[in-house]
């Protein structure tokens, strides 16, 4: 019709998709960390995507080139760069959705807890800031050791007075990812089709697929289902030793980051069903946070769903994760609180 045809482009998409009544809301994304390896790819697929009105880029450094660079691409939201703490109020004000890949990534031989000293206070700051600026917003932490920076941002937030435990997630989609692709690769279903739930946390053994709700259902042997596991709980490590000294994932990671985001978004805007797994204050464990599927809603978090049927090799995992998670856990909300 004349009216779709006069519409900009990004409505044209969203008219086709069905949503013809319905305006598509603002919504301002921002990204801590921008300039980083993670931060640049991911600010180009936030970029692409429709539902951001107000893209905001801030780093400590080169966000300026970032931002122009970005900018030139004819999508929908308007992007600003933001370099430095005295920017860091101006690029958070307002945001509906803050994603925070800031931080030093692994080295071979180092675990994610090793990052702690550097990332936890990096994180500590940043959330402070949040706390201030835009309390209201969903943070979707990437972060590393994410197992302790969840649980950091969580007391900050207390702290100040702002904590919303359903809009606070730690980002585990890489691990769904990871599992929906090695999966995929020893089974002959489609790999577009396959879904696998991940929980418990972000970090070796606390990675836990449960390759028995993987859907389609390919019926692989035990031994395959423990490799498939164990390739899951190591797929970072795998990352890290291919690029020998030039950190993790970030591809890859991106791709995940902006893939949760626009659950986070696909929920705020109202869409129904919007379920994935994110590492979320939790009672679904006796853990007080736990990676697990979630609905995304207008507030955030609309239900934790529990973990459903474990097989026995599942079970074990879980009893195996709980000791490592949970001085993880701890270990965050010390560090918040001294
Ligand atoms: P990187 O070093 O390439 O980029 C990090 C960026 O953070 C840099 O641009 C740096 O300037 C910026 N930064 C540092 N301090 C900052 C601050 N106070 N405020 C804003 N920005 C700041 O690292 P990367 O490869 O992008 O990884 C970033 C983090 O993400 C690491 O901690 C890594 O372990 C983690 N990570 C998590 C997952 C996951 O699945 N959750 C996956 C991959 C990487
Ligand atoms: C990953 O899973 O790739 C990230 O957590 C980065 C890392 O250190 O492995």
């Amino acid at each position: 019709s004349m009216i779709v045809r006069s519409a900009s482009p990004v409505k044209q998409g969203i008219l086709r998709r069905g949503f013809a009544s319905e305006s598509v809301p603002d919504r301002k994304v921002v990204i801590l960390g921008a300039a980083g390896g993670i931060g640049q790819p991911l600010s180009l697929l936030m970029k692409l995507n429709p539902l951001v009105s107000s893209l905001s880029l801030y780093d400590i450094a080169n966000t300026p080139g970032v931002a122009a660079d970005v900018g030139h691409i004819n999508t929908r939201s308007q992007v600003s760069g933001y370099m430095g703490d005295d920017d860091l109020g101006k690029a958070l004000e307002g945001a509906d959705l803050v994603i925070i890949p800031a931080g030093v990534p692994r080295k071979p031989g180092m675990t994610r807890d090793d990052l702690f000293n550097i990332n936890a206070g990096i994180v500590k700051n940043l959330s402070i800031a949040i706390a201030k600026y835009c309390p209201q917003a969903l943070v979707n932490m990437i972060s590393n050791p994410v197992n302790s920076t969840v649980p950091i941002a969580a007391e900050i937030f207390k702290k100040a007075g702002t904590y919303d435990e359903k809009k606070l997630f730690g980002v585990t989609t890489l691990d769904v990812v990871r599992a929906r692709t090695f999966y995929a690769g020893k089974s002959d279903v489609n790999v577009a089709e396959v879904n696998v739930p991940v929980v418990g946390g972000h970090a070796g053994i606390t990675i836990l697929p449960l390759f028995s709700q993987a859907s389609p259902q390919a019926n692989l042997s035990d031994d395959l289902i423990r490799a498939l596991t164990k390739r899951t709980q190591d797929g970072g490590t795998e990352v890290v030793e291919a690029k020998a000294g030039k950190g993790s994932a970030t591809l890859s990671m991106a791709y995940a980051g902006a893939l949760f985001a626009d659950a986070c978004l696909k929920g705020l805007n109202g869409v129904p069903n919007v379920v994935e797994c994110s590492f979320v204050q939790s009672t679904i464990t006796e853990l007080p946070f736990f990676a697990s599927k979630v609905r995304l809603g207008k507030n955030g978090v609309e239900e934790v769903l529990d973990l459903g049927p474990l097989s026995d090799f599942e079970k074990e995992g879980l009893e195996a994760l709980k000791a490592e998670l949970k001085s993880s856990i701890e270990k965050g909300i010390k560090f918040a609180n001294q």
